[in-house]
């Protein structure tokens, strides 16, 4: 449909049209399509943000010498909005997001929005780009809040000036496989992250550090890589660009939150849903020989939702899961997890707001 009728969260009871944008919607992938409206707001002095304000989608201007720039000092997280069949739109957890970027911004020297802040932001860049939320089952409207140092400094020292930025894009599957299985490469000498580090916030510079051995392992044709510890070199950490589970039997298990980690909001929720769906999870140090005699790996995040693993290749050796679908255990958690999502089950957790 070119048009939905739809009710405002914000106008409860009014009835109002919002036309979608005109693009293919089945044709969606993960890459940037540019949308109306963006969302700003800085920060100086005193470490409180002042009001933000919603502006025409377009470049920003910084120093040269802008703390991001030059040293890093950037944050970002990412969410997603879903419209139901009524119009109505859906956000999926959208706290837990502002608090791990409070968490990220406290390690990173930053100050960051409250989460009332935060959460009123994204509603209102949601609402103001309304029209690029896809239709039910053709995709969500991925939102991608920043936070950076965007002072000028010269020597190394936090940032005088920052800035919360929130832009958003129509997105589908993450990996070009669609929803089928997705085929990772375990790098053994590249690491992620390292104890004391900061791989367990959500900093720009871990994802910069990865891109070196995913272009490797795309070139080779696999989907993504999968990073071990840096002291043993046997424990499983994180996927790139998303978490990591491993199945033997009834028990799922994922490693631990220990700081070299990204706390996914989806890992988490998955870990519920699966405790509700009668699984034992356990989160503790996995090892790659677990990894390699599993009877099902899928990995979890944001972007890539829960993506099954058909195969992974350690030192030359390949293991395959069953490369024709999901297994049986993901597609049960991602079939109760994005019909959450999408607002088609009863939330009884209380995770979605519109
Ligand atoms: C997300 O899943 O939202 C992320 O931030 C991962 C990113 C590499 C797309």
């Amino acid at each position: 449909p070119s048009c939905y009728s739809a009710v405002s969260p914000f106008k409860r009871g009014a009835t109002e049209t919002c036309e979608l944008a005109d693009i293919d919607w089945d044709d969606l992938g993960f890459t940037y399509v540019p949308t109306d409206y963006m969302y700003s707001m800085k920060c100086t002095k005193g470490g409180n943000f002042s009001k933000g304000e919603l502006q025409r989608f377009g470049n920003i201007e910084l120093s040269p010498s802008a703390g991001v720039l030059n040293y890093g000092q950037g944050l970002f997280e990412g969410l997603k909005a879903y419209r139901k069949e009524d119009g109505n739109l859906l956000l999926f957890r959208p706290e837990e997001n502002a608090m791990r970027m409070i968490m990220g911004a406290e390690r990173m020297c930053m100050p960051s929005p409250t989460v009332e802040q935060f959460v009123d932001a994204v509603k209102a860049t949601v609402l103001a780009n309304k029209r690029w939320v896809p239709p039910p089952g053709k995709g969500s409207l991925y939102i991608r809040p920043l936070l950076m140092g965007s002072g000028a400094v010269l020597g190394l020292a936090p940032s005088p000036e920052y800035t919360f930025l929130i832009y958003v894009s129509p997105v589908g599957n993450y990996f070009k496989e669609g929803v089928a299985p997705i085929h990772l490469i375990v790098e053994y000498e590249l690491h992620r992250a390292t104890p004391g580090g900061t791989g367990g916030v959500k900093t720009i510079g871990n994802y910069a550090a990865v891109l070196k051995a995913q272009s490797a392992a795309k070139a080779r044709g696999f989907s993504d890589v999968l990073y071990l510890d840096c002291v043993q070199k046997k424990y499983l950490e994180e996927v790139s660009s998303c978490n990591i589970f491993v199945v033997k039997g009834n028990t799922i298990s994922t490693p631990a939150i220990k700081g070299t980690i990204l706390p996914g909001i989806t890992r988490k929720s998955i870990i519920d849903v699966a405790r509700s769906q009668g699984f034992q999870v356990e989160e503790r140090l996995v090892t790659v020989d677990e990894l390699l005699d599993a009877d099902e790996v899928f990995c979890t995040g944001t972007a890539v939702v829960v993506s099954p693993v058909g195969s992974i290749t350690y030192k030359g050796k390949r293991v395959s899961y069953g490369e024709e679908g999901f297994g049986a255990v993901s597609e049960q958690l991602y079939s109760v997890l994005t019909k959450l999502q999408m607002g088609l089950i009863e939330d009884k957790m209380n995770w979605t707001v519109e």
